[in-house]
């Protein structure tokens, strides 16, 4: 099978698409033919060094296929069966090596496709406006880079949520994506303070350091500040005295990860997703394919800012 790994930390031309083995599923593990791989910012955080890796190592995170293998004590799932998962490495690959208890199983109604696209940036979205913030009817709600792909997600399930929601975009052509996502006001990054000051209940921010100070100052006291990402760069440190300041404010720096480490959690957020897919109420763009060979040009368009809603890679 045909895989992306990588032996040194660096910029896209460390991603190396390589022939290996095809790979058999050990205790509690599945092997997965991957109909497509999801591209998502930590991806670009494994491969930059932003984030440790032991090399050489696989990449990817998210994705979805037919399983193709069972390894022993996998009781709930079998061959044929189409799955999806996030947060496990080794997902730019034709074949992925998953341990069963980290997958959900796809429903009929969603293509596999679709499933690979929502999941990471999906479930987020999820745990951002129905655990670390639960968005209410009538609150004000602020998501940076609503043309993103977390964008997008967040603009719809904020108002899903019954929310009004102001987003903040860099161009005219990212602003009418916001709206098409159901964005009510959309700001630039220059304006977004002096029309929202003091008047946010909560903030997603997944840019960082271009955009933090701003969304403080847009939360009204007693606010939630959701820094989930760095988009333009890591936030630095924060004086907790700031919060007081700025009206007993809260700051939360949430992860994927611990918002789906329970197997009854990961199965709320993926079907509540797949069901919202189903039924209507939750687009997923998917906006560039590339072909898993072409992995270090996705994220390259990705980290430059060039792309707005979800990108795919097809092995
Ligand atoms: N904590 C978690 O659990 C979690 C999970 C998933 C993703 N994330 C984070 O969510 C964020 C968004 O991820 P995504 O995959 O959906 O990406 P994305 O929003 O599709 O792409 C990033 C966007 O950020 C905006 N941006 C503003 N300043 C930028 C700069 N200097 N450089 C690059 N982009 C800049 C750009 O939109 P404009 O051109 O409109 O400004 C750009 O398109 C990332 O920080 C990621 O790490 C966190």
């Amino acid at each position: 099978m045909r895989a992306i790994v990588i032996t040194a930390q660096g910029g896209p031309e460390v991603l190396e698409y390589v022939e290996r083995p095809d790979p058999e599923p050990g205790d509690g593990e599945i092997v997965v033919d991957v109909a497509a791989s999801g591209v998502n910012f930590i991806d670009i955080y494994h491969r930059s060094g932003a984030y440790p890796l032991n090399l050489p190592s696989p990449i990817g995170s998210e994705g979805a296929g037919v399983v193709s293998a069972v390894g022993p004590d996998v009781s709930d799932v079998s061959v044929g069966d189409t799955v999806a998962w996030a947060s496990v490495l080794g997902s730019y690959a034709e074949k992925a090596v998953v341990p069963a208890d980290r997958v959900v199983p796809v429903p009929a109604g969603v293509p596999a496709e679709v499933a690979a696209a929502v999941m990471l940036q999906g479930m987020t979205a999820h745990y951002l406006t129905h655990s670390t913030y639960e968005v209410k009817p009538g609150d004000s709600v602020l998501v940076h880079a609503g043309a993103g792909g977390m964008g997008q997600l967040l603009i719809q399930l904020a108002k899903l949520r019954g929310a009004t929601v102001h987003t903040t975009v860099s161009s005219e052509e990212k602003e009418k994506v916001a709206r098409a996502a159901g964005a009510d006001e959309v700001l630039r990054y220059d304006d977004f303070v002096d029309v929202l000051r003091n008047q946010v209940d909560v903030v997603y921010d997944g840019v960082g350091a271009a955009t933090f100070d701003g969304g403080l100052a847009a939360l009204r006291p007693r606010g939630l500040m959701a820094l989930y990402g760095a988009a333009s760069g890591p936030v630095p440190p924060v004086d907790p005295q700031r919060l007081n300041k700025e009206g007993s404010l809260f700051l939360t720096r949430p992860t994927l990860v611990n918002y789906i480490a329970e197997r009854e959690e990961l199965l709320w957020r993926a079907s509540d997703l797949f069901g919202w897919i189903a039924d209507g109420l939750l687009k997923i763009n998917i906006s560039q394919r590339y072909p898993l060979a072409e992995a270090g040009r996705a994220h390259e368009d990705l980290a430059a800012r060039r792309t707005t809603g979800k990108l795919l890679l097809i092995p």
